[in-house]
């Protein structure tokens, strides 16, 4: 099977990385780092199947297009797609559904969406109705900045458009967890749950991010917390999309917290998360080309197998990121790094230090140097028998990368691990 990823991150590679075990693959326009990147778009590129990758494409409808031309697809429509397109229409959805989520309001002037904010406690949470790259969730405890932040999103100050609607929540708290199920249309299965880290800083501190790391699988969350996700939210949001004559085929990915009053789901991505891909597809035992062109046909097959082994991400990323990441330092290490036993580097914000001005193709040879090309620049993902030496292999990664200013969070899965090897 020929398939093509559209996509040019970290998740985009792991995506090409798990589907070249059983398929010829294609990126557009991935980056140096992936083997297979071209610079032709997906519409002019023949293969068998599409797998889009991020969110903004899926949102401007390229499922829609290709699906229009007769391809086959893994990716909702977009009108599937504004599942995360806009929170307070996933808002209003998941309320039709019956899907416990945190209360909220939707606002688009400054006063009421204050007085708003001041009946919901002591924990504020802002996001914008719009999508900000993962970076358009405020929660904080400080009211002055809460109130500022109202107003500079609303004003579109700081986050364009994306922010002239916002989407106020209760605060919630206790631990989060991914679940991504592979949809057809009318059926859904779950691949092995992950746990990301949105904040910047080590001990969750600092604005959020695309995400820092992430592990898989989830101590906190076995067999049974994954059923309850699909019967209490998966499930009936399908059953709600569908009802609204919407063919949800792709990737359906509930970010929840399991708070002391039950499961809530703080937001739906439509797409494989980014670094979630990176930790639940290489676990996967059973073939994920298959899996995904089921989904796409309207006709998911087999359930993902996955054995007990562990798999953990850890994100290096530029100085500056998430504000403002330094780019354009050569990039050491990457070599040395898959070297070590277990070790996957995936890469994402990185170009050629050889590039050509037109920019086209890009075939990746063997010790071509790279150099920094944006915030999140590699993820080092270590496997193992268990969370513990997963971790400790992606550490060992970590150790051969070097560039100025490299940033990495050093607990990512410490406690997650701790708590297995402990048992
Ligand atoms: P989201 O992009 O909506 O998942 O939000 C990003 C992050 O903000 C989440 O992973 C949580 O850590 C935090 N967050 C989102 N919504 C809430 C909420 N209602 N209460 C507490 N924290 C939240
Ligand atoms: N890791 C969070 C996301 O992909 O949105």
């Amino acid at each position: 099977m020929r398939v093509c990823v559209v996509g040019s991150g970290g998740r985009e590679h792991a995506l090409a990385h798990v589907l070249s075990r059983s398929c010829y693959v294609v990126v557009t326009p991935g980056n140096p780092g992936i083997a297979g990147s071209v610079g032709a778009p997906a519409t002019e590129i023949e293969a068998d199947l599409y797998v889009i990758g991020p969110e903004a494409p899926l949102v401007d409808g390229l499922a829609d297009e290709l699906r229009a031309a007769g391809r086959l697809v893994f990716g909702p429509g977009a009108d599937g797609a504004l599942l995360e397109g806009s929170k307070a229409w996933m808002k209003e959805l998941l309320l039709a559904a019956g899907v416990p989520t945190a209360d909220h309001g939707s606002f688009t002037e400054p006063e009421a969406a204050i007085r708003f904010l001041d009946g919901m406690g002591d924990l504020f949470v802002i996001k914008t109705d719009g999508l900000a790259a993962g970076k358009g969730v405020l929660v904080t405890e400080d009211r002055a900045e809460a109130c500022d932040a109202v107003r500079a999103y609303l004003s579109g100050e700081a986050f364009g458009d994306a922010g002239r609607r916002v989407v106020i929540e209760e605060g919630l708290s206790g631990p989060e967890l991914s679940v991504l199920a592979v949809c057809d249309g009318h059926r859904a299965a779950p691949l092995a749950p992950a746990q990301d880290f949105k904040r910047i800083g080590e001990g969750d501190a600092g604005p959020n991010t695309g995400g820092m790391g992430a592990y898989s699988p989830v101590p906190v969350a076995g067999a049974d917390a994954v059923d309850e996700v699909m019967d209490k939210a998966v499930l009936p949001t399908l059953g709600e999309l569908q009802r609204r004559g919407i063919d949800y085929r792709g990737v359906l990915y509930a970010g929840l917290m399991l708070t002391p009053q039950g499961l809530r789901v703080l937001e739906y991505n439509v797409r494989f998360g980014d670094p979630e891909a990176q930790v639940v597809l290489p676990r996967l035992r059973s073939d994920l080309a298959d899996l995904l062109a089921g989904a796409a046909a309207g006709s998911l097959k087999d359930d993902p197998v996955y054995g007990d082994d562990a798999a953990v991400t850890v994100v290096c990323a530029s100085e500056g990121y998430p504000t403002s990441p330094r780019t354009g330092d050569l990039i050491a290490g990457i070599e040395a790094a898959n070297t070590e036993v277990g070790v996957t580097v995936f890469c994402a914000g990185v170009a050629s230090a050889f590039e050509g001005s037109n920019g086209a193709e890009l075939p990746v040879q063997s010790g071509q140097s790279l150099v920094t090309a944006g915030g999140r620049v590699l993820n080092i993902t270590g496997q193992g028998p268990d969370l513990a030496t997963a971790r400790d292999r992606a550490y060992a990664g970590v150790t051969h990368i070097d560039w100025p200013g490299r940033y990495v969070r050093f607990d990512i899965a410490a406690e997650a691990a701790a708590s297995v090897s402990k048992g």
